[in-house]
Order: C-alpha cells, then structure tokens, then sequence
C-alpha cells in the first residue's frame, strides 16, 4: 500500500544503494556529487563480501553494510545495481513500506505495472508507478533516444541494429578480465582461461551478450527489442538486433538502420534529435564520435546519419553512449529527480 502523497515534495529522501560497490555504484557515487542530488542520509550496501570497505561521498567515508531489512528499514529510495534476484528479493519488500525502488537490472522491466523509464522520452509513465521503476538496458536507453526524436519527423516502421558493447557492462569483474588479457598479451604470455565471458575478449570480438534464447536470439537481443517497444508505447514495432560485445572498457556504440512509414529527409531528422533533450547530433555525416569520446559524460551521440537506399523511407546512424552513466547511473538518478519534482515519492517526510 502507497501511503497518500504529501503536499510538498520531498527534498531530501533517505538513500540507499544496493551494488553500492559495483561498476554501476562506483559511477553512481560519482553522478550524485555532481548532480547534487539532494539526501537526507546515504546508505551503502552490498553483499557481506564487501561489509567494512569504505567509500568516498562528498569526501566523507561512508561505510558499506550488508543489505538487510535492518540497513534497507527507513529508506524513501533505494537504488538497486546487483543482480535480478537481489532485486527480486527486495523489490516486493521494499514496495511494501512506501519506499520506491529504481532497479538497474532487468527483473521487473516488462511487469506490466513497472514503468521501464527514459525520463527524456516516457517520464509521464512515472505517474503510474507502485513502487518500483525499472531502467532501462544500457544498449536500449540511447536508442530510445534516438528513435524518439526521429518519430517526431515521420512514424517508426522497422529498425534493426548492431550494438558494439562495452566489458563494463557485463561488471567489474568483465573489466578486470579484459586488463588482465591485455597485460598478458602485452607481456608476450599465454592468456589464462577466461571466467567472465565464454572466450578471450582481449584482441576479440564475441556476437554473444548474454544467453541464448528465443528463435536464437539472445536474452540481450531481446532486451533490446522488448523494452525498445515498451519505452516507445510500440507494442508490434518491427525490431531485430545483433548484440556483440567489444574489448572497449567504456560506452556503448551501435549501428542502427531505421525505416518510417513515410517520407523522413535527413534535414528534419538532424533538427529532430536536435530538439531532443540529451542527445547531441554530428551534421557532417564524415564526422563521428567513438566509445573513448563519449566516456564520462551524460550524453547520447548521434552521428554519420545516412540515406538507407535499400527502402524506401530509411536512414542509417550511429550511436555512442557512456553506458555506466546515461545507460545506468544517470538515468537512474534522473529517474529519481523527476519522481521528486512530480512529488512521486511516498513515505518520506
Ligand atoms: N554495467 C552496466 O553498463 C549496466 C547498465 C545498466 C544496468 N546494469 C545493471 O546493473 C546491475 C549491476 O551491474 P554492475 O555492472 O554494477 O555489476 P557488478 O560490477 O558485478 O556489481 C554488482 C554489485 O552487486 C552487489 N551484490 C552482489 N550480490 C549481492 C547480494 N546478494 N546482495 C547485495 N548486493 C549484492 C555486489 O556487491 P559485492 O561487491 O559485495 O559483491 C556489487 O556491488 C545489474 O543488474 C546490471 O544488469 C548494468
């Protein structure tokens, strides 16, 4: 049960971070100093692995704790960066004490009664939520950015797309691995058997992100076509993607071909993505950001826009997003900056 909203909107929420110490935690610390993102108090959590270890917020330590109801009891916002079961575990839980969870992973992101948000794109879907509010996959979120603004031009009719994934979305554990090969490779040594992904990924290239599913999909592929649909309010949109993970540390680029249903010119579409809030278009279609460019900041780049001359109404970009940030962390703070200003938070004080 949602307790009844307070006239004034809340300023300053109780915090806590699940994943706290995570590659997502670890970017979310550092997009909350910047943002400012207003906190009575800030909990840290993480599994008992990492209960004791210290973290730097606003140049004051903070202690991670094991994530309990005790830790959990008294927070107006819980952010959630560790695994679907953990989210699992605590979303129901955390729904029923007033307190609102945004869920960086993929548990609850097709619930029919979670709004899966791009507050650029579907903030509105916020109104409806009950409790907890997922982000989006980090390959989704600047495509959906992308395509929103483009169907201002002209309606969606198919897209298909190559993404070329960064390691750190796999995790921490994906970025070590990737070094770790690099440095033996460098040293001139045999490299170990990996243990994050199926193959070496160091000097290697894998069309695999995630597990294999329907129709020889990946989960990841299907991801992106589900929740692309779900942002877009596009139940039957045409969609199919080839998700292929990189030896690149940081951001996500994809490769998109979209096609309307009627007449799209290359010069409302550029004026269209540069209407759109967080995107930053490349006119000169020879002229194009990459993965090391796009690191560290908060913004979705589109760029080499092109006739796709193999249909009638159809373009070509491409695409480089931070995916720690915009494609997690920021996105799931702005989740919550939005939830405020439309006073959506319930419970606090
Ligand atoms: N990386 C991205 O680009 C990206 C983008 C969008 C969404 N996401 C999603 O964000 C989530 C976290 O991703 P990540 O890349 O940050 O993973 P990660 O680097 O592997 O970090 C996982 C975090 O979860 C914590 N954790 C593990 N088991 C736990 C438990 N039982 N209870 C509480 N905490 C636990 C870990 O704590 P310990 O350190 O104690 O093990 C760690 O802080 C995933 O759901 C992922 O799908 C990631």
């Amino acid at each position: 049960m949602r307790a009844p909203m307070s006239e004034e909107p809340i300023v300053e929420p109780v915090v806590a971070v699940i994943g706290a110490t995570g590659a997502v935690g670890d970017v979310f610390l550092r997009v909350a100093e910047q943002r400012e993102f207003p906190m009575k108090q800030l909990k840290l959590l993480a599994s008992p692995r990492s209960v004791g270890k210290q973290l730097m917020f606003r140049g004051q330590p903070i202690t991670v704790e094991d994530t309990t109801e005790q830790t959990l009891e008294g927070a107006d916002i819980v952010f959630c960066s560790a695994s679907s079961a953990v989210s699992k575990q605590w979303g129901p839980w955390l729904r029923a004490r007033n307190a609102v969870m945004i869920d960086d992973g993929s548990a609850f992101r097709m619930d029919a009664d979670v709004p899966l948000v791009v507050p650029e794109v579907n903030g509105d879907d916020l109104e409806w939520h009950k409790g907890i509010v997922s982000i989006p996959n980090c390959t989704t979120t600047p495509l959906v950015m992308a395509l929103n603004a483009m169907r201002q031009v002209a309606p969606l009719k198919r897209v298909t797309a190559a993404s070329y994934q960064a390691v750190t979305g796999t995790g921490a554990a994906a970025k070590a691995e990737l070094e770790a090969q690099i440095g033996h490779i460098g040293r001139g040594e045999p490299v170990p058997a990996p243990t994050v992904y199926p193959v070496q990924i160091a000097m290697n290239v894998l069309p695999q992100v995630d597990d294999f599913d329907e129709d020889d999909y990946t989960k990841e592929e299907l991801k992106m076509r589900n929740e692309t649909r779900k942002i877009l309010h596009l139940d039957t949109l045409p969609f199919a993607a080839t998700c292929v993970r990189v030896p690149v540390v940081v951001s996500h680029s994809e490769a998109v071909h979209a096609e309307f249903t009627s007449e799209a010119s290359i010069a409302r579409i550029i004026d269209a993505l540069k209407s759109q809030a967080g995107v930053v278009v490349t006119e000169d279609p020879t002229t194009y950001m990459t993965p090391l460019q796009a690191a560290g900041d908060d913004l979705v780049y589109v760029s080499r826009i092109r006739r796709d001359p193999t249909v009638e109404h159809g373009i070509v970009f491409w695409c480089v997003t931070d995916n720690l940030r915009k494609g997690a962390a920021t996105n799931a703070i702005q989740i919550a900056e939005e939830m405020l200003r439309r006073n959506l938070v319930p419970g606090a004080k």
